[in-house]
């Protein structure tokens, strides 16, 4: 007779089958865990390091008001809401947020969720029918990528920002669909430029069409009263019928969540139908306080916005005169393309003993030869810490 225990040690040999193609390709993913600090650097193996890692874009997450504002909503609520929106985790915070939003975007409505993942997945399958088509941006977001999965809509994905690409596709399929849908980041996370986004408005317009938009990455840190897209818009009537609007709460806002905002008969439908909002635990209060928090600190003062966008461009002009190639980005997220997997992987590593951490990014989250270390910008560093960097960095790069 078999021996029970080594017939279970062969049931799980797939696994370590699929574990070692990952890691014989070289894509095995690992975390550190770090300690944060007040002052946003973060401590990793007892070295102080720099983040140059963190979508904490404002600061905000070590903000006193912020913090107070949670700590209140902790004693008020407690640590969790307890059960979905739809049941008994809606809180008056809640509804306060989302008039907050909705009202700061210049929308009828918007809908809070406890993810920006979960929004991407429950506002696209909800309002996209199989009989659509989707045309999406090549860089998209994964989260929009699996939203458009789940509706079992026709998915075609346009060269990215090449609009006559997108229009050559819709020229070719439009016909045979029920409704069209085009989507995009509004702010790319990987090279850290921004979505034609004019282009695509007009598009829209005049195919009959619907544009979701995801700012993840814009929000709070983008256009003149660092709504993101929102501050460059055509302000015509129509745009609200046309635009639904999708971002998080855990980047320039310091919290966690995602949101929609959009026509209120749409966010009704989303409501309704979104699984990722029906089937899952309410947003906790204390997050909901972070982000409200967050919220009237950027309405009040850009300043934080300012230094960020100043910061970036100071960095991004430097590693220009070095020679380095960033890539098309025109913001605070920054890749340094060095191309080869292996190298980047060594220079992020080298940057590190010498106190940075400046991830790696290699495929499948980029095209093959086109790995880098990306840097994200946020309103922590300062001009002498840029220098620093550039320093430690000329000096790494000499090495290579
Ligand atoms: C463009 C974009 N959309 C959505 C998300 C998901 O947001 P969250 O982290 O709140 O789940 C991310 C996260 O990195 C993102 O970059």
């Amino acid at each position: 007779m078999e021996n029970p225990e080594s017939q279970s040690v062969n049931h799980l040999d797939w696994i370590q089958h699929e574990l070692d193609l990952i890691s014989n390709a070289g894509l095995k993913r690992f975390r550190r865990s770090l300690n944060f600090c007040p002052d946003g650097s973060i401590i990793y193996r007892k070295k102080k390091l720099v983040n140059f890692a963190s979508s904490d874009y404002l600061a905000f997450s070590k903000h006193p008001y912020v913090i107070r504002s949670a700590y209140k909503a902790l004693n008020s609520f407690g640590a969790g809401a307890g059960a979905s929106p739809l049941v008994s985790g809606y809180t008056r915070l809640h509804r306060s947020l989302e008039r907050e939003i909705a009202q700061w975007e210049g929308f009828d409505d918007a809908l809070v969720f406890s993810s920006g993942f979960g929004a991407n997945l429950g506002v696209i399958s909800a309002l996209v029918h199989p009989k659509d088509l989707i045309l999406c941006d090549s860089l998209n977001h994964a989260s929009i990528i699996d939203g458009c999965r789940l509706s079992r809509a026709t998915l075609r994905f346009y060269k990215h920002k090449d609009c006559d690409h997108l229009q050559n596709l819709l020229l070719r399929d439009r016909g045979k669909f029920r409704k069209l849908w085009i989507l995009s980041d509004s702010l790319f996370s990987m090279d850290g430029d921004y979505a034609p986004i004019e282009t695509l408005y007009q598009i829209t317009l005049k195919n009959d069409a619907m544009l979701i938009l995801d700012e993840a990455h814009a929000t709070g840190v983008t256009g003149e009263d660092s709504r993101g897209f929102t501050d460059t818009f055509p302000l015509d009537l129509d745009w609200k019928n046309r635009v639904i609007k999708l971002g998080t709460l855990s980047k320039a806002l310091a919290s966690q969540g995602g949101f929609v905002c959009a026509d209120r008969k749409i966010i009704a439908l989303i409501k309704n139908k979104a699984r990722s909002y029906i089937f899952s635990t309410a947003l906790s209060p204390v997050c909901v306080a972070a982000a409200r928090a967050a919220i009237k600190l950027i309405i009040k003062d850009n300043s934080r916005r300012v230094l960020v966008d100043s910061l970036a461009a100071y960095l991004r002009s430097n590693l220009l005169d070095m020679g380095l190639d960033i890539g098309p980005s025109q913001s605070h997220i920054i890749p340094i393309i060095f191309g080869n997997a292996e190298k980047t992987m060594r220079i992020s590593k080298a940057l590190l003993e010498q106190g940075y951490l400046v991830p790696p990014i290699r495929p499948p989250s980029v095209p093959e030869n086109s790995s880098r270390l990306r840097v994200s910008i946020t309103a922590f560093h300062s001009y002498d810490l840029i220098n620093g960097f550039l320093l430690k960095l000329k000096e790494v790069l000499s090495r290579f």
